[in-house]
């Protein structure tokens, strides 16, 4: 049931801070200010890396909670596609956990990348949102998103919950590891907590910001998105989410890259996403912007408010977020990204819910 929505898309984006709420319920101990993670077969100050594995927008997820676990826990992080992972022939060692990150629960080659894995003798975490799935049965231990049923084929509230379940495990493997103190996991769970306020805000504030944002992507054949950090992995899902519903070509980029060959696309027909949080990262992003609007790219800014004041150039557009901490700067930024989508999409006239040959489950390799 839609509801008052016009498409399970828009429901599930607006679900969001609701959504997060649960998992928060779920993986933290608010009297205490710690993360719990339940009794869980993966002992984190017992593990010498971790393996992880997924496809589309939760290997997008992955990749970003790839950068906490590296932060926060010191935790050497080996991701791929499930696709690639399965047959790459990793070496691996049953020092490592993996961890398996799937709405569904039944992608195929997340299933083989797990049974990969658990025959060389690794523990098995699944990051699942269907919890009586085949790859939650698989598992030694499921870590439930709680994001409740995903209908709309593009994947929004199960990416939001994931990262935020993965945000947790990464605070707990830093706390087992000693990486991080009882001090900072209270800062940290801290700034989780703020979630699904500040969502509620930004999904209200950015409504008619990105409905006509959206308007000017309509006509466009190719839209860059860039990132550094953890905005990189954020810039493919942009793009992702664009290409699927909108069926407009768009490709998620380390800024860094760009002059290594996607800045000779760059004209006055390309719109350049910006995603550029005022993080460390942020001074470099921003000269990666300059190149680009130098070649006459149409730059699309989306930061926070320090970010729009340090800006040295005004972007021809911008969507300004409240300044948040780091480590919940990847759910807040995806909302812009998910709504850009959407909007385009829906002006354009597609099928959001059902867009053409896709399906919400993928069984077969
Ligand atoms: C994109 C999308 C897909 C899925 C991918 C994995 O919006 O929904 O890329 O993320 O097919 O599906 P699950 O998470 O069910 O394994």
């Amino acid at each position: 049931d839609k509801g008052n929505h016009r498409h399970f898309m828009e429901k599930e984006i607006s679900e969001q801070p609701e959504a997060i709420s649960h998992v928060l319920d779920r993986y933290i101990d608010f009297a205490s200010g710690t993360v719990r993670t339940g009794n869980s077969a993966i002992d984190f100050g017992d593990v010498a890396g971790l393996a992880i594995s997924a496809c589309g927008t939760a290997f997008l997820a992955g990749s970003i909670g790839r950068y906490w676990f590296e932060q926060y826990a010191g935790l050497p992080v080996e991701i791929d596609v499930a696709s690639e992972f399965r047959y790459r022939q990793i070496p691996m060692s049953r020092k490592q956990a993996a961890f398996f990150i799937s709405q569904s629960g039944e992608t195929a080659d997340t299933l083989a990348s797990l049974n990969y894995c658990r025959q060389r003798g690794l523990k098995i975490g699944a990051i699942v949102n269907v919890t009586d799935s085949t790859i939650a049965r698989a598992a030694d231990t499921v870590f439930p998103i709680l994001a409740g049923p995903e209908i709309g084929v593009a994947s929004t509230k199960a990416f939001t919950c994931q990262l935020t379940v993965l945000a947790c495990l990464a605070i707990a493997a830093g706390k087992a590891r000693g990486t991080i103190d009882a001090f900072q996991e209270r800062a940290l769970v801290g700034h989780l907590a703020e979630i699904p306020r500040i969502m509620s805000a930004v999904l209200n504030d950015i409504q008619a910001q990105t409905f006509a944002l959206a308007r000017q992507l309509t006509g466009c054949k190719s839209v860059l998105y860039i990132g550094r950090g953890t905005s990189y992995p954020l810039a493919m899902e942009g793009a992702l989410k664009l290409k699927e519903i909108s069926y407009i070509h768009a490709e998620g980029y380390a800024a860094g890259e760009l002059k290594h060959g996607p800045i000779a696309l760059i004209d006055e027909h390309m719109p350049v996403i910006v995603i550029a949080p005022h993080d460390q990262f942020f001074d470099k992003t921003v000269s990666n912007m300059q190149e680009a609007a130098a070649r006459g790219g149409r730059i699309i800014l989306i930061t926070d408010e320090a970010g729009a004041k340090a800006s040295p150039i005004i972007p021809a557009a911008q969507i300004v977020l409240p300044n948040v901490d780091e480590i919940i700067a990847p759910m807040i930024f995806a909302l812009p990204v998910q709504m850009l989508a959407y909007h385009t999409a829906v002006i354009m006239g597609m099928d959001v819910d059902q867009p053409r040959n896709l399906a919400k489950s993928v069984t077969v390799e």
